[in-house]
Formats: structure tokens, sequence, C-alpha cells
């Protein structure tokens, strides 16, 4: 709104450029490009408080990755043009592309925008990486969406380099609400370096924030694929079943609650044995919940194990590393970076067939283009 009266000169009229900075952007960006770096949870979201707010139980705690990402387009289309989602080059049928559709109009209908749209993203985490794709995905959805229709705060299109500044309503708190509500684990994308996920109360407070956007420490990870095969339990799924069945569920809350408050103590003093230590330990902690769910299950498969022992033998050799895994057989291992050719060497030796790639801190979500309609 465009304000007058009483306000001083010079405030109205900075009031005024302001408004019609934002009108006339938020008119103009019809089409926007992000790009999400994908996130692995060093101390890992498992199970949801509230499914359709996907509220989490607990906080947790992640590294966003250089190496794997995704480029999100979102452009508004003409009113008599269908909505459209084409994934890696190839339209996605309809049946599949719900999700996605609906979560746009979601998004629309909570920032009052509307009409078709085409999404166009393309995956730059190979599948053969075994690291899930939803956190930069969802993550750089919103980015987009949020470019195209105008609606960034000063302060978000700062942080993302966005090539159109305009002043609307989102900030980087709401944009990973936003991301949240697709993928849990996109909640923590919008952010660089280490950043958290608050459990939060509600919609407003269940919120990433960051903890280190350009952490010194030298920390990188090495995925290690095992296996490429879609999970037999999804993540919602395997999720779902140890919160309505596990009777220790809830020590895994208590847990990792106190493993966050810890890990955010190792963070802060770059405390490399510590953020490893405590992080192969959720990761455990996770995985054995898994099996006292009924009924009970395991993404493990006898390479996983093979791995965990690699990388215990690695440390009897003085290597120092650790693993975690996520919702699938694949280990991701965490070391110094001088440590990075002997891990990748012992996993090729032992497993000459696998995809190994490595890779340290990412950035948080970032503005790609911005097209501005004349
Ligand atoms: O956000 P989702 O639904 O993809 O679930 C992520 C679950 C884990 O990757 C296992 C843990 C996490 O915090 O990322």
């Amino acid at each position: 709104m465009i304000s007058g009266g009483s306000q001083p000169a010079s405030a109205s009229v900075d009031a005024l450029v302001r408004s019609e900075v934002a009108v006339r952007s938020r008119a103009a960006a019809h089409s926007a490009t992000a790009r999400a770096h994908t996130n692995i949870a060093l101390v890992k979201y498992w199970g949801k408080k509230d499914a359709a707010l996907r509220l989490p139980f607990t906080s947790s705690i992640s590294m966003t990755l250089e190496r794997f990402y995704a480029d999100t387009s979102f452009t508004l289309l003409p009113s008599t043009q269908e909505s459209e989602f084409i994934l890696d080059g190839a339209p996605v049928p309809p049946h599949r592309a719900a999700r996605v559709l609906d979560y746009v109009a979601a998004m629309q209908q909570r920032h009052g925008v509307s009409g078709p749209f085409r999404i166009e993203s393309v995956n730059h985490v190979p599948i053969s990486a075994g690291l899930a794709s939803s956190s930069s995905a969802f993550a750089a959805l919103a980015a987009a969406f949020v470019g195209a229709y105008g609606l960034g705060s000063r302060e978000l299109c700062e942080a993302t380099k966005s090539p159109v500044k305009t002043s609307g309503p989102v900030d980087r708190t709401e944009l990973s609400r936003m991301a949240r509500l697709g993928s849990g684990s996109a909640s923590r994308s919008v952010f660089g370096g280490f950043a958290k996920w608050e459990r939060g109360t509600d919609d407003a407070t269940s919120v990433g924030v960051s903890l280190d956007e350009k952490p010194q420490l030298d920390l990188c990870l090495t995925a290690i694929e095992i296996d490429t095969a879609q999970k037999s339990v999804s993540s919602t799924a395997g999720m779902r079943r140890v919160v309505e069945t596990s009777p220790y569920y809830p020590v895994w809350v208590e847990n990792t609650e106190r493993a966050c408050s810890q890990m955010e103590d190792a963070i802060a003093a770059a405390d490399f044995t510590g953020i490893g230590t405590l992080a192969q330990q959720n990761a455990l902690d996770m995985h054995a919940l898994n099996m006292t769910a009924h009924p009970g299950f395991t993404y493990f498969q006898p390479e996983t194990l093979t791995a965990i022992a690699t990388v215990e033998a690695l440390n009897n050799d003085g290597v120092e590393c650790y693993f975690t895994i996520d919702a699938g057989p694949n280990i991701k291992v965490l070391s110094r970076s001088e440590n990075v050719e002997e891990i990748s060497r012992r996993f090729r030796a032992l497993m000459p067939a696998v995809t190994i790639a490595s890779t340290s801190f990412g950035p948080g979500v970032e503005y790609l283009q911005a097209q501005v309609r004349e």
C-alpha cells in the first residue's frame, strides 16, 4: 500500500519507491529458476507429529552438500494453458505429478495467487549417489514459485542473489516453511553449511534456521552407492510405522532432542570427532528403532554391514571417519578432506561396482535467473 499523509517526507518517498518497485516486480517477474542443494541429516528427522502440516516430533540438523542439487524453473502460463511438470527433460504424467501439482496449488492458496504454470526441474542428484533428492527438489520448487510470483522479501532477494529485487512477504523463514510443507528435510536445504530444523509447535514455528552458513570446518562426505533399487519402505511409511507401533519411539524422541543440542555444541566448537560420533550414533539409533516397529523392518542390506565394518577397519588403521545412513541401504562417510581418497580407494577395492561421490559444504538456495516482462 502507498501511504502518505503525516509521515516525514523522506520516509513517505522511500515507502512510495519501495511499494512501486514491489508492485512492478510482482507483475513483471513471470519466471524464475532456483537452485537448491540436497542435505544430509547428521541428526535425523524420523517421525511426524502432524502429517498434514509436516510437523516433526524432533528437531534435526544437517549439512548442505555442494555437489548434489536441483535446478527448478517455475513459469506462469496464460490462463488458456494447462499446468505441466517436466522432470529431467520429460513430461511427468498427471498421476505421478499429483504430489507436486497439489503442492503448488496449496502454495498458491497460501499466498493468494493462482493460474496455470510450468515446472521444469533438472536433478543433479545422481540416483547413483544414493542421496535422497526430495530436500533439494522442494526447496528449489518453493523458491522458484516465490520468484515467479515476485513474492520474495528484500532479505530473501539478497540472500538468494535474486536478479529481480522485490519486497514481498516471503523471507527465508517463510521459504523454509513452504519447503517443509513439500518435504520435511527440504526445510533445511534453504540454508547452506550447517542448518537446523526447529521442530516447533505449529506451522509458524516449525522452520529451518542457519547454524553456520559458511563453516570453516574441514568436513567431507563420501556417498557410497550400494544399491539403486527403489526402497521397499518409503520414508513416509517407515516413519509412520515406528511412530505408531514402536514401544521405543519415546526413547528416540528423547535421545534425538539431546543429540541435537550436543550436535549444536560440537558444531559451534568445530569439533570434527564430536560431530562424527554423534551423527553415527544417531543413524544407528534410527535404524535400530526401525527393527522395533511392528512389523519390524530394516533398510540395511548385507553390503551395508560390510560398509560399516569397512568404516571400523579404516578407523583401526588410523583413518578417522564416521558413517551415516538414511532411509536406504547406502552409506555416507564423514571424514576430513585428506582422507577422502583413501576412503574411496578402500571401498572401491572391496566393492568395485559401486559409485562413489565425495563432496563438502554447499550454499543455501540461490536464484539462477528470473525473467522480467517489459
Ligand atoms: O523429508 P523426507 O520425507 O524425505 O524424510 C527424510 C528422512 C531422512 O532422510 C531419513 C532423515 C532426514 O532428516 O533427512
